[in-house]
């Protein structure tokens, strides 16, 4: 697997300073080993432990994992509580009520604080609305929201009553928001008039109204909508509600409804190997336990930190460590709607000054593009604010390449704080392999070892471990409370995508390649399926091309991954039109049409960078892509691989220029 070279000669160790382990709550290597030792010894009675000392049980849980329908796990399963009241009253009975939870600062700069107390009597209102509205627990929200407090509100109203929410992202177009409201066979959609990121208006609204008029959501009986910007909007008197009106006079109290353990808080959406997205189906206690496990000691929150995860809640990120974890914690944390470019580059420098942020957890990529900035315009480097709040910094959504640690590590953190790098996905729900701070020593670009209580491993394709030093297939050889519970709609996608037979069936299978260094350190290498990682935002090739061919103009398209200084991977398309190969000049028009085509199939993230044209894609002669060979060309790299098997070598040379 490539890039194990260069792990193995990252041998940069940073431990963490005697104070940092002395103030941590999981304090020193003793402590690790201990929880983990714990966990071994008796692995089912580690959880349930966790779970009666974090989770707040309206009816406790008798028994703790459920094999008996393996891999379909169940954790916790006769227990009943509510993730809402987990987050809010529980601030309210232990003293939290006028701590301020949400310091929101808005794409423009105004600031808004709101206390729990403030915030559960919005939650509260908001649920009493939607329960006004008819709507009761079992059915499906989609929020297709900017991130604002109202986005959360929603998320925890939902929560309340037992809705299970999907949030889309709002930067997916309307078809994919369609695809999302029609296979979640939702009821009820959550929306904003416009959104404001980087000083503009961007419309939402209509894309609910386009989706709706592409079919298939007649199950949606009403849409409310917050109204973040007064921009004009159609109305559908008998179905469109105004958030602000719904609430309006509603009680400010609303008893939350108490679900099973196993009940679905969300579904959420993201790319795997085939065309269609995947509902990624989350539980309610086991995941909330991981959400706040992990806050506790992966950020070792305390409570007077400030925590800034500059995620949007259109991601899991933005699930986990803002709408839950933090809240569930007591946490005072920042929710950004703006963009780290807006209206200069040194902005969350800035934010961070200003709110006294004392953890921030961000992705390289976002690294990555600060640092460019910075080059260019000096005054935006970090250097030229005070930053001497922050103590721990966290970095998620993809590998972070040792350069770009170093900076943050030493401009960002002034070399006082340590980096949680943070290896997890959607499906895992939470942090599955990471530093604690007053724990492990830190290697540049390793996000060193598992969470106490996580199997994380590398094995061969037959489900053998592999020795220290070589690389392999990340696997997880134990089920854990925040697991994925189902892919929605689709158990056998679920058992094919993570416990596939051809494997071994028994462990779950990240998808992500890894190595294990010497000292046992975890390093990922990336994808091992045809997942691309964009800027952190994951994308599916087939979803890309299926995107592609249901262009008029397209014949037939390949969608691969090349690496990309600034996104980490960048999307490359090979495509074959149905008209003849296009020259220069008409392949840059046709080329841009296609982009655009993209953008509005899926959303702007999923536009190719590049595009080629050929007569033809490369093939074998049974008729198989050879993707390892677009994979080369897309790099620009030497073919040194064997063509003899190439049905139509002479497209080689029209595929390996960009258009
Ligand atoms: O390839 C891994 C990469 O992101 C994938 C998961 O993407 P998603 O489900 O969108 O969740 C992103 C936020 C948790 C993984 O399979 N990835 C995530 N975090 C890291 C990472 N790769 C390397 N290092 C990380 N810290």
């Amino acid at each position: 697997m490539s890039g194990i070279e260069s792990v193995l000669q990252e041998n940069r160790l940073f431990p963490p300073s005697p104070a940092t382990v002395s103030a941590a709550t999981i304090s020193g290597q003793a402590a690790y080993d201990a929880l983990c030792a714990e966990a071994e010894k008796d692995y089912a009675g580690y959880w349930a432990r966790l779970a009666r000392e974090n989770l707040l049980w309206q009816k406790p849980f008798t028994q703790t994992l459920d094999e008996s329908n393996a891999p379909f796990f169940k954790w916790f399963a006769d227990g009943e509580l509510n993730v809402s009241y987990n987050c809010l009253e529980r601030n309210l009975q232990n003293g939290n009520a006028d701590k301020v939870a949400i310091i929101f600062e808005s794409d423009g700069g105004e600031v808004n604080k709101v206390t729990y107390r403030q915030l559960y009597e919005k939650v509260c209102q908001l649920a009493n609305g939607i329960k006004s509205l008819g709507y009761q627990k079992g059915e499906r929200a989609i929020i297709y929201m900017p991130m604002s407090v109202e986005a959360i509100c929603a998320m925890h109203a939902c929560a309340r009553l037992g809705l299970t929410h999907s949030v889309v992202f709002g930067g997916f177009s309307a078809k994919s928001l369609q695809e999302r409201i029609v296979d979640a066979h939702a009821t009820l959609v959550i929306c904003a008039d416009e959104q404001v990121r980087g000083g503009k208006n961007i419309p939402l609204k209509p894309a609910v109204e386009e989706a709706f008029a592409m079919g298939g959501c007649e199950h949606v009986r009403k849409v409310i909508v917050y109204q973040r910007t007064g921009g004009k909007v159609n109305w559908d008197a008998n179905r469109d509600v105004w958030m602000h009106e719904l609430a309006a006079n509603q009680a400010t109290d609303c008893a939350p409804t108490w679900v099973d353990a196993e009940h679905p808080l969300f579904i959420l959406y993201t790319s795997g190997s085939t065309g269609k997205p995947k509902g990624v189906q989350h539980s309610s206690a086991g995941y909330l336990l991981h959400a706040m496990l992990t806050m506790k000691w992966t950020f070792d929150i305390q409570p007077n930190d400030v925590f800034w995860c500059t995620a949007d809640v259109g991601w899991v990120t933005g699930h986990t460590y803002i709408a839950y974890g933090p809240l569930a914690v007591g946490a005072t944390q920042i929710v950004f709607e703006g963009i780290p470019t807006y209206p200069h580059s040194g902005r969350f420098w800035e934010m961070i000054a200003k709110h006294k942020a004392s953890i921030f957890y961000t992705a390289p990529t976002a690294i990555r593009s600060l640092i460019k900035a910075s080059e260019s315009t000096p005054a935006s480097h970090p250097r030229n604010y005070d930053l001497s709040s922050l103590r721990l910094m966290g970095s998620v959504g993809e590998p972070i390449n040792p350069e770009a640690w170093m900076w943050y590590y030493e401009n960002v953190g002034g070399k006082r704080c340590p980096i949680v790098d943070t290896w997890w996905q959607t499906e895992t729900g939470g942090h599955m392999i990471t530093p604690l701070p007053g724990v492990h020593g830190l290697k540049p670009g390793s996000c060193t070892m598992p969470f106490p209580g996580i199997a994380a491993a590398i094995v061969d394709e037959t489900g053998n471990d592999v020795e220290k030093g070589k690389g392999g297939f990340l696997v997880i050889k134990k089920p854990w409370p925040s697991m994925i519970r189902a892919i929605w709609g689709d158990p056998e996608r679920f058992v094919k995508s993570y416990y596939p037979a051809d494997f071994n069936g028994k462990y779950y299978l990240a998808g992500d390649g890894a190595n294990r260094d010497l000292d046992g350190y975890f390093w990922i290498m990336g994808r091992i399926d045809d997942v691309l990682n964009v800027s952190g935002h994951r994308l599916g090739t087939m979803e890309i091309e299926s995107a592609l061919v249901a262009n008029p103009l397209v014949a037939e398209a390949a969608v691969v991954g090349r690496p990309d200084d600034l996104t980490g991977e960048a999307v490359v398309a090979f495509v074959v039109l149905k008209q003849s190969r296009p020259n220069a000049e008409e392949g840059q028009k046709i080329a841009k049409e296609l982009r655009e085509w993209v953008g509005k199939e899926i959303g702007p993230i999923a536009k190719p960078k590049e595009i080629r044209f050929g007569e033809n894609l490369p093939k074998t002669r049974s008729g198989k892509i050879m993707r390892r060979l677009l994979r080369d060309l897309a790099k620009g790299a030497e073919i040194t691989q064997d063509i003899s098997t190439l049905e139509n070598p002479a497209i080689l040379d029209q595929l390996k220029v960009a258009q």
